[in-house]
């Protein structure tokens, strides 16, 4: 006779803090009710399930408001917020009887009722609706999707987290500057031939664009339209006096063929001539980057425990 299984008892408190170290993206999950009103309630507990069929979930707690009428829907949509919508988060997230009064939303062809300006919205019809403890699991079978170059509102540890490309740091940081991007542009990297040898696109601030000195003046000149995903280096410049430089990682979004500049070399991040980029902390940079590249730390994971293989997003030859 086997002895029962002793429940662990948690401190709940604990459990949640500890729960809060995984970071998250922040939704709003939507629907309409059958009285053909909209209803909503945040939620980070999404998750992308399978690709094929394209499966997605969120939880939601048993003592929402909203539960019963998301535990009867047959379909949904999610709103991945973008940095700038906290406060779309704040009102999903309260108790509020006109959530959708105080936020921009449209309706979707399918029917949905989204977050005007989120990063990302899944239309969905309800494919299963799973009971898990003081929660549902709410599985939707996606039917139609969008994103845009919008930066995603994060959270940890019970804070938002916002990746966005604030200036406000970088004006703190006083005059000098030096404002430069790690751009990926089909399978290379953008460089450009200067008579100081390779450089990566840089100017002394991030924008704006019509400001030639700017990284986003620099870029235009080139012809090149970039979408600058996360910082990737800070530091100070070792020579003459002291300056910030800030490095944003990203990729080429757009390019003028006909005004590409003849400067601009696309080079394959294992073929980057390294002693051509004469400035020390920007090749020690590189290096980490073509390192952490290939550890595939940018990698996604496609396929089964059977066959399943790493993929990068941009292939290095
Ligand atoms: C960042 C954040 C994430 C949340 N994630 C979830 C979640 O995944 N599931 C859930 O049931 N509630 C979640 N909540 C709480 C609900 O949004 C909150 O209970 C809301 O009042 C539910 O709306 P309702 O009461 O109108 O149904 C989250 C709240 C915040 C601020």
């Amino acid at each position: 006779m086997s002895e029962p299984i002793s429940e662990q008892t948690f401190d709940t408190f604990e459990f949640r803090r500890a729960l809060g170290a995984f970071v998250t993206g922040v939704t709003v999950v939507t629907t309409i009710q059958p009285d053909g009103s909209p209803r909503g309630f945040t939620a980070n507990s999404f998750t992308s399930v399978s690709l094929d069929p394209p499966l997605i979930l969120v939880c939601i707690a048993k003592s929402a408001a909203s539960h019963a009428v998301f535990a009867t829907t047959n379909h949904f949509a999610v709103s991945m917020l973008a940095g700038e919508q906290k406060a779309v988060s704040g009102v999903f997230a309260s108790k509020s009887v006109d959530k959708f009064a105080q936020v921009s939303w449209r309706v979707r062809a399918t029917g949905a009722p989204v977050m005007e300006g989120a990063a990302a919205t899944f239309d969905c019809r309800t494919h299963d609706v799973v009971d898990a403890g003081d929660h549902i699991i709410l599985i939707g079978r996606v039917v139609d999707f969008v994103h845009t170059n919008s930066s995603p509102l994060g959270y940890c540890r019970g804070a938002y987290v916002n990746f966005s490309l604030s200036q406000d740091a970088l004006a703190a940081t006083g005059a000098r500057a030096q404002v430069g991007a790690i751009l990926e542009h089909r399978d290379g990297l953008v460089l450009l031939e200067t008579k100081n040898g390779l450089q990566l696109p840089a100017g002394v601030k991030l924008e704006p664009e019509s400001d030639a000195g700017s990284l986003r003046g620099v870029l235009a000149k080139l012809g090149l339209t970039a979408h600058l995903d996360f910082i990737f280096a800070v530091f100070e410049s070792g020579s003459g006096p002291s300056a910030s430089v800030h490095y944003y990682r990203g990729r080429v979004s757009s390019s003028l063929a006909a005004m590409m500049d003849s400067a601009i070399h696309i080079v394959p991040l294992p073929r980057i001539p390294w002693s051509e980029l004469r400035d020390d902390a920007v090749r020690s940079m590189l290096q980490r980057y073509v390192r952490e590249r290939s550890e595939d730390a940018f990698g996604i994971y496609v396929g089964d425990t059977e066959a399943g293989q790493v993929q990068t997003l941009a292939t290095a030859h």
